[in-house]
């Protein structure tokens, strides 16, 4: 069991959401965090409202989608604090449009910053943690979406890959000293739905990721999020994880359902099958 009190954390997407929950719940346990983001003005007030209470918390900014952003935020939290022992990649925007509406852009940055920002998060940090042999958790902001596919091919696949990336890598990284955690959260009251507001220059022209504003989906996600849990909460049960090393957080049960489903989906297939001889 790892104790997170005077551990120090590295949290992405920290200036809002899930992100900052993770954050605030990691301080407020007497972890030291490094916050980064993109989002300049967000990740000021975030420190400035930690600092207040006293928390040991500083804040870099990274457009977690490109490697050498990633890997200055990581120089910057090296040295300011020396080490690091947790690693939250938690960034991710809501995109990638639906069958006809997707383009090589809407991929390029919903893979950019759901998959590849893990990918590269795990490859930077990995031996920073390894290296001073306390050793440390990696928690991955994965999603139901990364359990059970809907509406949103993009979104879907980069979580089934967050997914995929920690099942696999909790068990190559144990042996090292560093467990790795995968968070599938349900609905939690965030700006998720906003997530345009963070679609770097480069894509520019990339409008409504997610859903046009007459989609029922937007309109039934909408509800959703407004009603979903709230980010601290998920933040607390996060720092439970780390301590325990848990390898799936979820933060309800309301996709169990759902998770059954696809099971007995993937059970009827083998099913279909089973008394054949296959043909070598
Ligand atoms: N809200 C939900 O219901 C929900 C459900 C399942 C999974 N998630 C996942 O939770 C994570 C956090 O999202 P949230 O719901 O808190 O949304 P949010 O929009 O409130 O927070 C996302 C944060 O990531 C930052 N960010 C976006 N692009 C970035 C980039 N390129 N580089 C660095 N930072 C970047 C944003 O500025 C923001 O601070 C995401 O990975 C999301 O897919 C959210």
């Amino acid at each position: 069991m790892m104790d997170v009190a005077g551990k120090t954390a590295f949290v992405t997407g920290a200036a809002s959401g899930i992100g900052l929950g993770i954050a605030t719940a990691l301080a407020q346990a007497g972890a030291k965090v490094m916050l980064c983001d993109i989002e300049q003005e967000a990740l000021d007030a975030a420190v400035a409202a930690l600092k207040k209470s006293n928390a040991d918390v500083e804040g870099v900014i990274a457009d977690v989608s490109l490697k050498a952003q990633l890997q200055a935020a990581a120089d910057a939290t090296i040295a300011r604090y020396g080490r690091v022992h947790i690693l939250v990649n938690n960034a991710g925007v809501g995109g990638g449009g639906g069958y006809g509406e997707w383009t090589d852009a809407s991929w390029d940055w919903v893979i950019g910053v759901n998959l590849m920002s893990v990918v590269w998060g795990i490859e930077i940090f990995g031996p920073l943690i390894e290296s001073h042999g306390e050793g440390g958790q990696i928690v991955n902001t994965a999603s139901m979406a990364g359990l059970v596919a809907a509406v949103a091919p993009g979104y879907n696949a980069t979580k089934y890959g967050v997914v995929a990336l920690s099942e696999g890598l909790r068990m190559a990284l144990a042996p090292r000293g560093i467990g790795v955690s995968v968070l599938c959260p349900g609905w939690v009251r965030t700006r998720i739905l906003e997530s345009e507001r963070n679609v770097p220059d480069r894509y520019a022209g990339l409008e409504r990721p997610l859903a046009k504003d007459d989609d029922p989906f937007r309109a039934m996600v909408e509800t959703a999020i407004k009603e979903g849990v709230d980010p601290l909460y998920v933040g607390e049960l996060v720092c439970e994880a780390i301590e325990n090393d848990w390898p799936y957080i979820f933060t309800d049960a309301m996709f169990e359902a759902g998770v059954d489903m696809r099971f007995a989906a993937i059970k009827a297939g083998f099913d279909r099958i089973r008394d054949r001889v296959p043909r070598r």
